[in-house]
């Protein structure tokens, strides 16, 4: 085992495993269980007999309409308010089991293992779902945290190179959100896509560690907390307006320029601090690694990015809410006016994210 912690909760506190070659354990022939599961590992699972929900991992597998197809699959399989699941995938996979087992005949104990690095750098741990209804992403959702979290970082071997940097951006967030220190920690460990298993274990555990104050100091999402939500205003419009061709971590990568460059146009910051500048190098040299991402970028139209980014559900009816840095580099949430010149800055500052991965 690499490393162990808890982290608490007002339901329960659960604990957080990272032990390599774990996903082989973590499946016994128990009755009682019944596995949700990434389609990725559907033939794996199935040849070894056992009961499983496969899911695609997909935003409409996230929506509210498809929750019921996964509760009934659960009943065919005899679920019974005594039997637990086990979930196994990214943060699609999470979101619908957390949703999922929250409600199945009023909530079942699950564990979760998560197969993607932006699942066992961030998601994993903080305990929400977040379904989508119609045209909005994460519109509903609940907190319901698993029992256990265990994490077997040899997963990440099979990832491909965007689902690599779209776990890297994440963890950048996390730890700049949580101060320079944790940043600087984050870059010293040379975050790649080809990085060594001892250095990704690392990489977790910091991330994780990060990420565990802001859940325990504000765990139902109303004050420290929000300030994750960094880049996810623009990411989540530049995921829109690209038909969620774009992983999420990736977008949330040119998100994070995007709010950054709005802190220069919009916010009054004239000079970044130099490890905002370091995050901006870091994410640029991640995205730019990214197959194709330039030229999906390129075809975004700019009307419908400024559309998604108005459906945002953390907007105020009269004020936009976006998280950004202040002069001295530390995160911040800002309300701003839903003016011309504040629009006008927008699409300036989503051009500009864009143009950095040329
Ligand atoms: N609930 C939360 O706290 C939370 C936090 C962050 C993101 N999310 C949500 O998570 C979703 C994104 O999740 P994600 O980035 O983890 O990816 P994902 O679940 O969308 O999976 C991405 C791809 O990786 C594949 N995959 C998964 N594990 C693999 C493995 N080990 N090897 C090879 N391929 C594998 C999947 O089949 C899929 O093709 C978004 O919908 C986002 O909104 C939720």
């Amino acid at each position: 085992m690499y490393a162990s912690f808890e982290i608490a909760s007002s339901s329960k506190p659960y604990k957080v495993t990272i032990e390599n070659n774990s996903f082989g354990k973590l499946f016994t022939s128990d009755k009682k269980t019944v596995i949700l599961c990434d389609d990725f590992f559907s033939p794996v699972l199935l040849s070894k007999g056992l009961p499983i929900v496969a899911i695609p991992a997909s935003e409409e597998s996230k929506s509210l309409e498809s929750m019921s197809g996964v509760i009934l699959e659960m009943r065919k399989l005899a679920m019974t308010r005594n039997s637990e699941v086990i979930a196994v995938g990214g943060g699609c996979v999470q979101d619908v089991a957390t949703f999922c087992c929250s409600i199945y005949m009023r909530g079942v104990v699950w564990r979760y293992m998560p197969s993607t690095l932006l699942g066992m750098v961030d998601s994993c741990i903080g305990g929400k779902s977040a379904i989508n209804v119609g045209q909005y992403k994460n519109l509903v959702g609940n907190f319901y945290p698993p029992q256990e979290v265990i994490i077997d970082p040899a997963l990440a071997g099979s990832l491909a190179v965007e689902q690599r940097v779209a776990g890297l951006c994440e963890a950048a967030k996390i730890t700049f959100a949580h101060g320079q220190d944790a940043f600087y920690q984050y870059l010293a460990l040379s975050p790649r896509v080809d990085m060594d298993e001892g250095a990704l274990v690392r990489l977790l555990e910091l991330s994780l560690r990060s990420k565990k104050w802001f859940i325990e100091i504000d765990e139902f999402d109303k004050r420290e907390r929000l300030l994750l939500n960094f880049g996810h205003t623009f990411g989540h419009a530049i995921e829109g307006a690209g038909r969620f061709s774009i992983a999420h971590g990736v977008a949330v990568g040119l998100g994070m320029l995007a709010a950054l460059d709005f802190a220069q146009y919009a916010l009054g910051i004239t000079k970044h601090a130099a490890h905002v500048v370091a995050l901006q190098e870091h994410i640029s040299h991640l995205l730019c690694q990214v197959e194709g991402l330039s030229a999906t970028a390129n075809k975004l139209n700019f009307d419908e990015l400024l559309a998604h980014f108005d459906s945002d559900k953390k907007h105020e009816a009269a004020a936009y809410t976006i998280i950004s840095v202040n002069s001295r580099g530390e995160l911040e949430r800002y309300q701003i006016g839903k003016d011309t010149n504040n629009r006008r800055a927008l699409r300036r500052s989503f051009e500009s994210a864009l143009l950095r991965l040329e």
